[in-house]
């Protein structure tokens, strides 16, 4: 795939694009093209995996009535979710506010889908997705995870719309688009080295 075709800038290094990607939750409307998408999905792909499984496939969804359709059922499956991330109930509301459409209005969904469950494709799954927002940034893009809808995604009526087979798992929703402003930058907190052996 011919990179140049969305690279036009001076490209940004591996360590930038780490250090600036953020979460981005405010899009302008502009549309992420077939082009940009291909190489997202390229760049996803190279990825390392576990035996050479390659064990990923990607659902891509930009049409808005559907991405409108998607927010309202998984805003309805909160409950669920929140009993799986393990949150006390007390910090539901406080520590996350849900947005009105969960996709942020970004136009552009990337589900990362993984084959039967292994050993390591859950693994394979997220480092692809990791490559894929990585490039997303270094083309100027903003991306954020939505794992609020993995439980929606993963419900038979959804499966069957979006073409995921029954025997594989969606595992990261991705939502990609441009930018609209600043976001803000995010810390972290210094490594935990448990041990560090010379
Ligand atoms: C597995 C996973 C699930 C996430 N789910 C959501 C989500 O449903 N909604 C959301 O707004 N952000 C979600 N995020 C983004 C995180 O909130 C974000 O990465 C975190 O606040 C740190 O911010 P930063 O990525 O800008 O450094 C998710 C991130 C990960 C890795």
């Amino acid at each position: 795939m011919n990179k140049s075709a969305t690279l036009t800038k001076a490209p940004m290094s591996v360590m930038d694009a780490i250090y600036t990607r953020r979460a981005v939750r405010f899009y302008a409307p502009t549309p992420v093209d077939e082009g940009t998408v291909g190489l997202l999905l390229d760049a996803a792909v190279q990825a390392p995996t576990a035996v050479r499984e390659e064990p990923w496939a990607f659902v891509l969804v930009q049409d808005r009535e559907t991405l409108k359709r998607l927010s309202d059922d998984v805003k309805k499956s909160l409950d669920e979710v929140w009993r799986d991330v393990h949150l006390p109930e007390a910090s539901h509301d406080s520590r996350f506010s849900i947005p009105e459409n969960v996709f942020y209005d970004a136009g552009t969904l990337i589900v990362i889908c993984g084959k039967p469950l292994g050993r390591f494709v859950a693994a394979d799954c997220w480092l692809a997705t990791e490559n894929l927002l990585l490039a997303a940034r270094a083309m100027g893009l903003g991306t954020c995870v939505i794992g609020l809808a993995v439980n929606t995604l993963n419900a038979p009526k959804w499966k069957l719309e979006l073409g995921i087979p029954d025997e594989m798992t969606a595992f990261a929703p991705v939502i990609v688009g441009t930018p609209s402003g600043e976001t803000p930058a995010t810390s972290r907190h210094k490594p935990a080295v448990l041990r560090w052996i010379k």
